[in-house]
């Protein structure tokens, strides 16, 4: 590793972290940490939805979710992903492109046991892969779910867990000039340094 790591310019994780808390200062932004998520399903084609960053440090970024959802089976089959921030009140969006790995099991107890009674009782409701043909179906396994662990600590389902997004290529695009959007690229080399182009478009 270079001995310039910790220089935001050529760090893309401190500049991430520098720009995430930035955003979270921002009046009119609650939700700084939702992002989406972009997976390669097994019809070839990328999808988008919404999930929420949990966790952000040196290795990567980290959400959680079915493993046996969409989601999850696409990462199962294609383990590339990109996250998107859409910070466009504050001006910024940021792109990442990296690959996927499971997260220990013993960090995905530890999330989940900090999770409200309600959330832990949805993880065993919905694996989120199957249809329900009718809300009623869900409101009666959640029932089930909680007749089942009443008075009783709810463990995780082992289909449900959280994955680490390792960042390959991280962009910065500062949105706050109307005609020339400044561009901030990194991109990880075989060294292990980052590799910094910054460039203009709109
Ligand atoms: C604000 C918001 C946050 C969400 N966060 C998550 C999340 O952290 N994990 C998750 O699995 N789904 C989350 N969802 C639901 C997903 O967007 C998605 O509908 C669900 O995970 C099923 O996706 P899939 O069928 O493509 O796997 C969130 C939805 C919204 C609107």
């Amino acid at each position: 590793m270079h001995d310039d790591i910790f220089d935001v310019n050529h760090n893309p994780m401190q500049h991430f972290q520098q720009w995430f808390y930035k955003v979270e200062q921002h009046n009119s932004i609650v939700e700084v940490n939702t992002m989406t998520l972009s997976t390669i399903g097994i019809d070839g084609y990328p999808k988008n939805r919404i999930v929420l960053l949990k966790r952000f440090a040196w290795d990567g970024f980290t959400f959680f979710t079915s493993y046996t959802s969409e989601k999850g089976i696409a990462i199962t089959h294609h383990d590339k992903v990109s996250l998107h921030f859409d910070w466009r009140k504050a001006h910024k969006q940021v792109i990442i492109q990296g690959t996927t790995t499971k997260i220990a099991s013993n960090l995905s107890d530890g999330y989940f046991d900090s999770r409200p009674e309600g959330s832990k009782l949805g993880a065993w409701a919905s694996k989120q892969s199957e249809t329900l043909s009718s809300k009623k179906v869900l409101t009666s396994r959640l029932e089930h779910y909680n007749r089942q662990f009443k008075n009783k600590s709810i463990p995780r389902p082992e289909y449900w867990g959280g994955y680490l997004v390792t960042p390959m290529v991280m962009e910065f695009i500062d949105t706050s000039s109307v005609r020339s959007h400044l561009h901030e690229k990194y991109s990880l080399q075989n060294d292990y340094s980052w590799k910094k182009e910054s460039f203009y478009n709109y």
